[in-house]
């Protein structure tokens, strides 16, 4: 049931937070070199630990996702752009920096993505939140659609969709998948924990969508949970089971 025809992670070059992952597509025989940004922030990598561990509870694994969501959120907007305004010190005129360019819109895919966004909303309290509702069928581990609330000005903004885990790839596929077909044309994907399927997948399906990660894992096991990953996000965001 899990896609095993991409073959992974021969190497992967890092030019500052750049990770490349060369895949194998055992298939077709062609290569494709996956960008993925991956944070290795050491304040992110101590609170990845612990959101890992199976003894952290439920409060404490909120918090930490919470925060990490901040702290990704302060590296992903790097590139936004800026532009000079005039304004008064109580010395002098000055020019000065704010921000321009196109406005944000984060994409929770409930619904563990809804833990990111008041991280995110903590550095751009301005930006607009539309939903995109995803489950995985146990069996198939296909992704389902079952809400999708965007927006109005789809086509005016830069996404970010936010969900803790990439799995298989289905889910991701699917959200942007879903935002594309209502004119969204820049997304970006931030997740906490990848595997190198789920790269690859989301790679070879939208290969305009930069992937940005704290962690890139070894492999999903046969029920398409990522080893070692952290378990299943939403049951340990809202303590369910
Ligand atoms: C989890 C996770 C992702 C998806 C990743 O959600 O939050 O959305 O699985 O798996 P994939 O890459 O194989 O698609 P889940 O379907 O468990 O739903 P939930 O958020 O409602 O718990
Ligand atoms: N979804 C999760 O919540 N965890 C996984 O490991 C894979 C999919």
């Amino acid at each position: 049931r899990i896609r095993r025809s991409v073959w992974f992670v021969f190497f992967d070059t890092y030019i500052g937070r750049l990770t490349q992952i060369l895949l194998l597509d055992k298939r077709k025989g062609a290569m494709t070199v996956a960008k993925v940004y991956v944070f290795d922030h050491p304040l992110i990598q101590h609170k990845l630990t612990y959101i890992r561990d199976k003894h952290t509870g439920t409060k404490e694994f909120r918090e930490l996702v919470d925060e990490v969501a901040t702290l990704m959120a302060f590296e992903i907007t790097r590139d936004m752009t800026l532009e000079d305004i005039t304004i008064e010190t109580p010395v002098s005129e000055t020019k000065s920096k704010v921000l321009s360019g196109k406005k944000l819109g984060i994409i929770p895919i409930l619904r563990a993505g809804i833990g990111m966004v008041d991280g995110v909303l903590k550095l751009i309290p301005a930006a607009k939140v539309g939903h995109i509702g995803l489950y995985r069928d146990p069996e198939t581990l296909l992704p389902v659609e079952y809400y999708v609330k965007l927006p109005s000005d789809v086509e005016e903004r830069e996404f970010i969709v936010v969900d803790p885990m990439l799995a298989t790839g289905g889910s991701a596929i699917a959200a942007i998948h879903s935002l594309k077909s209502r004119g969204a044309k820049h997304i970006k994907f931030m997740c906490l924990i990848a595997a190198p399927e789920g790269v690859a997948a989301v790679e070879q399906a939208h290969p305009d969508v930069d992937i940005y990660i704290a962690a890139l894992d070894e492999k999903l096991n046969e029920h398409g949970y990522i080893v070692p990953g952290l378990g299943d996000a939403g049951d340990r965001l809202f303590g369910t089971k």
